[in-house]
């Protein structure tokens, strides 16, 4: 039987998530909004190019979350965008008043489902979802990680002229300003981009990392970015749902790992159709270990302004 995804907001993030997991043919979806009409155009449009794309998916729009029952997966994209000038932080009481709202929905009616948080500030929206829900911390996984490494395997691609595709990173830490991209986990097929590049572009392209998603929100002047972070949701669900042993940085409950505990921060995990199969610790300099430890401290406190 086909797989039951629901994903919550049909905005910018939500709508194009729901149209990639319909057209990689990798569940039915259900997209849900608070808006009258707007998931159900969406969705109907979707399913009016399904002749012309060939996927068998369907995709259904509500406002009613009986019709999310057990969902399989369901993907959190419900809240505000950023505007210029608005840090994440900002977003933090108004969406978390919203996705506290749709978790309680959503445990209601799909008791056993794995949940993709992608609403921002996220990891501490994972961390809300977590303890709202009362589901297992695997159950409840943020997605930053993979947004925020291909920022930077594209902006490594780009110093390189090699494809996107060719470069491995690692993004760890919060999905904000004290994100910490690993250089020493970059490699350009299997070389290491520390002998690519020189240690000043390296620098830069970490900074540009750090602001990528501030970058599309200054061009795109009202909303923020949502074609890579919606690919990076699929993606999750993709790995969820196939059960693929793929190494990805996600948004994950720490209790010890890395030396952090009680807080979602973002760190490299195994994901299965039970969510997250496991935490993966890889070797970090000192100063890494620092930075990592510094935006879970960040992330903790404003988890402290929400709950
Ligand atoms: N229940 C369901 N949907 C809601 C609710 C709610 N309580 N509140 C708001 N929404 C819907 C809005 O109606 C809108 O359609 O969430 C959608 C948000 O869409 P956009 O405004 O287009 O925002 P988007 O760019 O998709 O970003 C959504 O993802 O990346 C993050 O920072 C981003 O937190 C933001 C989220």
């Amino acid at each position: 039987m086909k797989k039951k995804v629901t994903v919550v907001g049909a905005g910018f993030v939500g709508s194009t998530c729901a149209r990639r997991i319909v057209e990689a043919d990798l569940a039915n979806v259900v997209l849900i909004d608070i808006v009258e009409g707007l998931s159900q155009g969406k969705a109907l449009d979707l399913m009016e190019s399904a002749p012309v794309l060939g996927f068998g998916s369907k995709i259904t729009g509500t406002n009613n979350y009986s019709d999310t029952a057990n969902s399989d997966v369901v993907v959190i994209t419900a809240g505000l965008a950023r505007k210029p000038g608005m840090s994440r932080d900002d977003l933090l009481k108004a969406n978390a008043d919203i996705v506290g709202q749709i978790v309680k929905r959503i445990v209601e009616f799909s008791p056993s489902a794995i949940l993709v948080v992608v609403t921002n500030p996220l990891d501490v929206m994972s961390y809300l979802a977590y303890k709202l829900s009362g589901f297992d911390s695997r159950k409840v996984i943020g997605m930053a990680g993979i947004l925020d490494s291909a920022r930077y395997r594209y902006f490594i691609s780009q110093a390189l002229s090699v494809l996107p595709s060719k470069v491995e990173a690692l993004v760890l830490g919060g999905h904000g300003d004290l994100m910490v991209p690993l250089a020493s986990y970059s490699t350009v097929e299997g070389k290491p981009v520390s002998e690519l590049l020189s240690e000043e572009k390296i620098e830069e392209i970490n900074e540009r990392t750090k602001r990528g998603g501030a970058e599309i929100v200054s061009l795109l002047k009202n909303g923020s970015a949502y074609y890579a972070p919606s690919a990076s949701a699929a993606k999750m669900v993709e790995s969820i749902l196939l059960d693929e042993d793929e190494i990805l940085p996600c948004s994950a409950y720490l209790n010890g790992e890395y030396g952090i505990d009680d807080v979602y921060c973002g760190v490299p995990v195994r994901l299965s159709s039970q969510g997250l199969r496991e935490i993966v610790e890889v070797k970090l300099t000192e100063q890494e270990k620092e930075r990592l430890y510094a935006s879970s401290q960040a992330i903790k406190e404003n988890i402290k302004k929400v709950l």
